[in-house]
């Protein structure tokens, strides 16, 4: 008898040790109709610029697009007032985040990110040969000073999502520029700041002023929350000429399809509609932080398009059986027990009618007629 031994290839053993992401939920079995507040999506859609530029380009499928994204990254540099040679556009800002990591972490060193961080934070820094280390946040809120204290000559890169998801919460750009001053010089700063468009604090910003005078910083941005472009995958990134090059070497040569590239572009030029979802945002998300804290719900102050709502730990009223309820209702939130907070739920600021929805539903979950079948 002949014995056959099964050979196949071999992942590096750290990949196997990675949790995939898991997306925010999209359907309800049994129900039509659903109000998505999962993945921090724009109520209002994409420009209606943004989607001719997509019908338009339907006609051309043919052609590869610009594996520059030229056109692209010179209207970003115009809407920002930043050079386009310094940003480099990726397949959603997902891809840019990840390649920083295969680019700047060197097998065995280390990759910091505070404790309730985005989640592919760690995925990119292990996917790199990496080793994640967390620092511990204050009230739901990054801490400079145990980011700093968790810094070591091994840290190649520290992840910064500001604001930060899942919580909603930031810290002011004083304290990004004292995180960084503390950082030594080959240890990239990375501050991924998706939301930046929703944040209306005197205190804040984004970061492209860092990025533009120091080497180890890199800012990350996405069309995919206030643009409303999240289908199409479109990020970028602006940092030193070394990042940008290193970056530039290693995407793929077409990564941005010519799709995004046509919609970002468009979605630039159409500032109003920007405006009316910050208009949108910054009229609900007060809105639903009072209607739903009043309803014995703890909900953590946000900067952002969304809400961390923390649940009683009492039965019949935990997250789990806010998130059945609320399901059963037709409203998908997003469990975030990966994120270490299995008492929570976060749930984006959707239209009028989600928001009126949502905080009607969770009253009644919270006088207890949760317990009751539907
Ligand atoms: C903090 C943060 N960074 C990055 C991303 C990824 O955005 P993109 O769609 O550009 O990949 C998200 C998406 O949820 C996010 O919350």
């Amino acid at each position: 008898m002949t014995s056959h031994v099964v050979r196949k290839p071999e992942p590096r053993p750290e990949i196997l040790g990675i949790d995939p992401y898991v997306p925010g939920k999209s359907k309800v079995t049994g129900l039509d109709k659903v109000h998505k507040l999962s993945s921090n999506e724009s109520p209002l859609g994409p420009s209606l610029k943004a989607v001719e530029a997509v019908r338009a380009l339907a006609n051309r499928l043919e052609f590869y697009p610009d594996g520059a994204s030229t056109e692209l990254r010179e209207a970003i540099g115009a809407a920002h007032g930043l050079d386009p040679a310094r940003i480099i556009c990726g397949n959603g800002s997902d891809e840019l985040l990840a390649l920083l990591a295969h680019v700047f972490v060197h097998p065995g060193d280390e990759g910091l990110y505070s404790q309730y961080g985005f989640l592919t934070y760690p995925i990119c820094i292990r996917a790199a040969g990496g080793v994640p280390v967390v620092a511990e946040e204050r009230e739901r809120t990054a801490s400079v000073d145990a980011l700093l204290e968790k810094a070591s000559d091994r840290t190649r890169i520290v992840y910064l999502a500001n604001p930060n998801n899942p919580t909603g919460t930031y810290i002011p750009f004083s304290e990004v520029k004292r995180l960084h001053a503390g950082l030594p010089a080959h240890t990239l700063l990375v501050v991924d700041a998706a939301y930046a468009e929703y944040v209306s604090r005197n205190d804040y910003a984004a970061g492209a002023e860092l990025a533009s005078t120091a080497d180890n910083v890199v800012m990350t941005r996405t069309f995919s929350k206030i643009h409303g472009l999240a289908s199409l995958r479109i990020g970028w990134a602006y940092g030193s000429d070394h990042v940008i090059d290193a970056l530039n070497r290693v995407r793929g040569p077409f990564n941005l399809n010519g799709a995004a590239q046509a919609a970002a572009a468009a979605s630039l030029g159409d500032a109003a509609h920007i405006e009316r979802a910050a208009a949108h945002n910054a009229h609900w998300l007060p809105w639903l932080a009072g209607r739903i804290a009043r309803l014995g719900i703890e909900v953590t102050p946000s900067v952002g398009n969304f809400l961390l709502l923390t649940f009683p730990n009492e039965p019949g009223r935990t997250a789990a059986d806010a998130d059945a309820f609320l399901s059963a209702r037709g409203f998908i939130l997003r469990a975030v027990g990966a994120y270490g907070l299995p008492e929570s739920l976060r749930m984006s600021v959707g239209s009028e009618e989600a928001n009126k929805g949502v905080v009607a539903a969770l009253a009644e979950f919270m006088r207890g007629e949760g317990a009751r079948p539907r």
